[in-house]
């Protein structure tokens, strides 16, 4: 198996022919949430630029399919990771359910519900529920002997003591949806991709749960940021992205 390669492709038919097993020791992933075509459009948003519908065909299945891709790939992703292992796998309310339940059917340990508090949401257009601010990041771990760098998560902590000393890190993090020069734009400068993960949330995720020299792996690389940032960290990388596009996004991002 080749480190430090992106496979342009289909994650499931991927994890499960061409990466060894048991050979990574944390997977990013931030799969389809199931929510575009849901009839919500927002013409002429003017909030910004920034703020984007997402209206994907990735992201388009019927319950029951969803509940069976989230069962494959999650069952790839059980079957590559090490003893000791870690998965982060990004999600909102519309596939936290299936998520968690395929967790437990495969029998990992989750850890934590991170809760990313996005400074900067975007407004609810319907004006008839809360204005979603929210989403999750769930650890869940193969085995007992998971790897959590407690200190240097307290060194990254921006809170801190009221007598300025170092604070647990908890798991509520508020950061902003990323924009500035962070975010990568086309040429007619929007946004490429429409869930671009700010490289912050994955720097704390790969420095708690690897080493350097470690293997991190991104079934749904998107626009790279997995891999860009655990590249940035020393670690070794693979990213699995099946829509050509965006392949070649993460592919540029690489060489920066
Ligand atoms: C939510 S986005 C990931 C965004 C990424 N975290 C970033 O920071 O740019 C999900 C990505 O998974 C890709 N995708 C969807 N189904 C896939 C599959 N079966 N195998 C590989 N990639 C897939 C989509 O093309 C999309 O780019």
């Amino acid at each position: 198996m080749k480190k430090n390669q992106l496979y342009l492709g289909d994650c499931v038919e991927i994890m499960t022919n061409q990466i060894e097993k048991e050979s990574v020791n944390l997977i990013f992933a931030d799969p389809p949430y199931n929510l575009s075509g849901n009839g919500l459009h927002w013409k002429g948003n003017k909030t910004g630029g920034d703020w984007y519908m997402v209206n994907e065909e990735w992201d388009r299945m019927s319950a029951p399919e969803y509940l069976q891709f989230t069962r494959k790939w999650i069952g790839g992703a059980y079957r590559i990771l090490k003893d000791g292992g870690s998965i982060y796998i990004s999600c909102t309310y519309h596939n936290i359910s299936e998520v968690m339940i395929v967790l437990k059917q495969l029998d990992f340990k989750i850890n934590n519900i991170i809760t990313w508090q996005k400074t900067n949401a975007m407004p609810n257009m319907t004006r008839r529920v809360f204005t979603h601010s929210t989403e999750f990041v769930v650890w869940a771990v193969k085995g007992k002997k998971w790897i959590f760098n407690y200190e240097d998560l307290k060194k990254m902590n921006p809170d801190k003591q009221k007598d300025g000393s170092l604070k647990q890190m908890r798991d509520v993090w508020q950061l902003p949806l990323v924009q500035g020069k962070e975010r990568i734009r086309g040429k007619d400068n929007r946004a490429i991709h429409p869930t671009q993960k700010p490289e912050e949330m994955l720097r704390r995720i790969i420095l708690a749960s690897s080493n350097k020299g470690d293997v991190v792996l991104d079934p749904f690389l998107g626009s790279g940021t997995t891999t860009f940032v655990a590249k940035k960290l020393g670690r070794h990388w693979i990213g699995i992205e099946k829509d050509k596009k965006y392949f070649k996004v993460a592919e540029n991002r690489m060489k920066l």
